[in-house]
């Protein structure tokens, strides 16, 4: 499905935000077409956990799992602590047209696979009914534009597990690049790593392979 290149929020707004006011009524991060990015807020948990009981949404989930309300009310507030000392993080996806939450996408520190840090992820969670549109694509398209142009972070990871052939495609459709096969120490859990490069990084790359 095709999708818009994201309309950034006023770049102050991305600029100045700042969880100790707790304004994520308001605060918006990103825009998509069909999608908004923002801040978690504790209202979002009951959903959140119907979201990840739903069938085989946890199938190849390595942490996050926040299917019971404490859990989800605790994965929530540990989102909100990484926004606020990062400036990024992992943030509700809503639906523009209803407002209702229906994922979420987002920058994290992968810190089940030590052997990748330093570095940053990039990760997604769709609501069921709503896989193979686009959406996980669509946002995450956003993600890695900011991440690359505002927040200036030159290497985005994106790491999945083997089978998870949906989230391997959503890779792909952005262009990102196999970059290796780990295994999770914790779980024994074989997964792919891939790549994306902001375009200076990419060039700076491609200028070394040449001298
Ligand atoms: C992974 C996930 C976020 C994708 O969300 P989405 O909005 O459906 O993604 P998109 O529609 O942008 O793209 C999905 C692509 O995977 C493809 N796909 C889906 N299931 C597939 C399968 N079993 N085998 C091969 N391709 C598959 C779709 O056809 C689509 O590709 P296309 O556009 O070329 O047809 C969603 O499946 C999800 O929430 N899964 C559970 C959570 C999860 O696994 N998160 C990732 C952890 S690394």
């Amino acid at each position: 499905m095709a999708t818009a290149a994201a309309a950034f929020a006023h770049p102050d707004l991305v600029r100045s935000f700042d969880m100790g006011d707790r304004m994520g009524d308001t605060a918006y991060l990103l825009d998509t077409e069909r999608t908004r990015l923002r801040p978690w807020r504790l209202a979002d948990a009951p959903a959140l956990v119907e979201m990840n009981r739903q069938p085989d949404m946890l199938r190849y989930a390595n942490e996050d799992r926040a299917d019971t309300l404490p859990e989800a009310v605790r994965w929530i507030e540990e989102q909100q602590r990484y926004l606020s000392s990062h400036g990024y993080g992992i943030v509700a996806l809503e639906e523009r047209a209803s407002g209702a939450l229906i994922g979420f996408v987002g920058l994290a520190t992968p810190t089940f696979l030590p052997e990748l840090l330093p570095a940053t992820d990039i990760g997604w969670r769709i609501r069921r009914e709503l896989w193979n549109r686009g959406l996980a694509t669509e946002a995450a398209r956003a993600v890695l534009d900011w991440a690359h142009g505002p927040l200036g972070i030159p290497e985005v990871l994106a790491i999945s597990n083997a089978g998870n052939r949906a989230s391997i495609r959503v890779m792909e459709k952005l262009g990102m690049v196999l970059g290796r096969a780990a295994t999770v120490p914790e779980t024994g859990t074989p997964v792919v790593v891939y790549v994306s490069k902001a375009p200076a990084e990419r060039q700076r790359v491609e200028d070394g392979a040449r001298t």
